[in-house]
């Protein structure tokens, strides 16, 4: 059970979010709001009943309705105030540094435009309280050809955009899938990440390292299923961004309690805590840390090194990191210094 020093700790300690899908963080209430603005009709009838339908029993069936939320985004103010409130709620859970995922094909397949979709989210970054960087995903469902059509309509805005992921269905679109796209990427200078090892096999977190080259590895808590992997990953420090809440509700592990993430963390791994997509699985980053601290045995050195992680693995620039890092030193040390020291 977590006590009221852990509780205040992991939440107040700066944190940076590296797993944040920004159409996941469209909560309930602003779908109805926004659908109402569009003139868009919703095959829900209230807010309560769209929240009551949040009952997934894989990633699929999230997935369905997860892009039918995101049909009420039409124009550039909407995918604005969809990424403002996110900024504004991180904010309140301390994290400083946000990396935001976005899906360009959800959007475009509907008819919206490129530019209105990111120069949306990408002012809301610039205007929002905490540091924001961008990173595109392609939808691993579609085709290469179309994640290479989507990279040809992201090039104008390429200063927008700091990295390339791979997100939606994994079982059935392995990583070298999407071999040639994440090449290009890789020349333009992009940052790689890939989800792997959510609901696909260890074999899918290799070929994501070896033939994608992707950095970090989104999810990737099956990895522990292959103690060759495992170690693979430690001696390399490729860092996992892990979704305690996401894995829950998408019934990766059965219950908190049965979560990997101190597994992960003692074998050297460089985990981190993120949200994955907070609107619909029960929380944003500070749900997430206090989730599983209350139902693992995490101690105040985990948090540090959650919160220390979460830095390392960023794609800020080594001075910004260095300053952060710095932050999270400073807080721990107060930490165990005051009257009441818990490390
Ligand atoms: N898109 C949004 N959330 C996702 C997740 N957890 N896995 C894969 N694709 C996603
Ligand atoms: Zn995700």
């Amino acid at each position: 059970m977590l006590n009221d020093q852990m509780r205040n700790i992991v939440q107040q300690m700066p944190k940076a979010e590296l797993h944040i899908h920004i159409e996941g963080s469209l909560e309930p209430e602003l779908i109805f709001a926004l659908a109402q603005r569009n003139g868009v009709s919703l095959a829900y009838g209230s807010v309560d009943e769209l929240r009551a339908a949040y009952a997934f029993s894989d990633l699929q069936s999230f997935l369905d309705i997860y892009y039918a939320g995101a049909s009420v985004l039409l124009k550039e103010q909407d995918f604005y105030d969809m990424t403002m409130a996110y900024l504004v709620r991180s904010h309140a859970d301390n994290v400083r540094h946000a990396e935001i995922f976005f899906d360009p094909q959800t959007h475009t397949a509907r008819g919206v435009p490129f530019e209105t979709v990111i120069n949306g989210i990408w002012r809301a970054c610039q205007d929002g309280p905490i540091s924001a960087t961008l990173i595109m995903c392609f939808l691993r469902h579609l085709s290469e050809d179309d994640a290479i059509a989507t990279l040809e309509e992201a090039l104008p805005f390429r200063d927008k955009i700091i990295g390339v992921g791979l997100d939606s269905s994994e079982r059935g679109h392995p990583p070298e899938k999407f071999t040639r796209v994440f090449e290009r990427c890789r020349q333009l200078g992009l940052r790689l990440v890939a989800h792997a090892g959510e609901e696909g096999p260890p074999a899918y977190i290799e070929t994501a390292l070896d033939v994608l080259n992707v950095e970090r590895i989104d999810h990737g808590v099956r990895c522990l299923e292959s103690p060759e992997l495992t170690a693979r990953l430690a001696k390399e420090q490729i860092a996992l961004t892990v979704c305690p809440l996401s894995n829950i509700k998408l019934r990766v592990f059965g219950e908190m309690e049965a979560h990997n993430l101190v597994t992960l963390l003692d074998a050297g791994l460089v985990a981190t805590v993120n949200s994955d997509d907070p609107a619909y699985f029960g929380g944003y980053m500070n749900d997430n840390f206090l989730a599983v601290f209350d139902a693992l045995p995490l101690t105040a050195a985990h948090a540090r090194q959650l919160a220390r992680n979460s830095f390392t693995a960023s794609f800020l620039a080594p001075e910004a990191k260095r300053a952060f890092l710095a932050e999270v030193d400073q807080f721990f040390a107060s930490a165990s210094a005051g009257n009441n020291a818990i490390i």
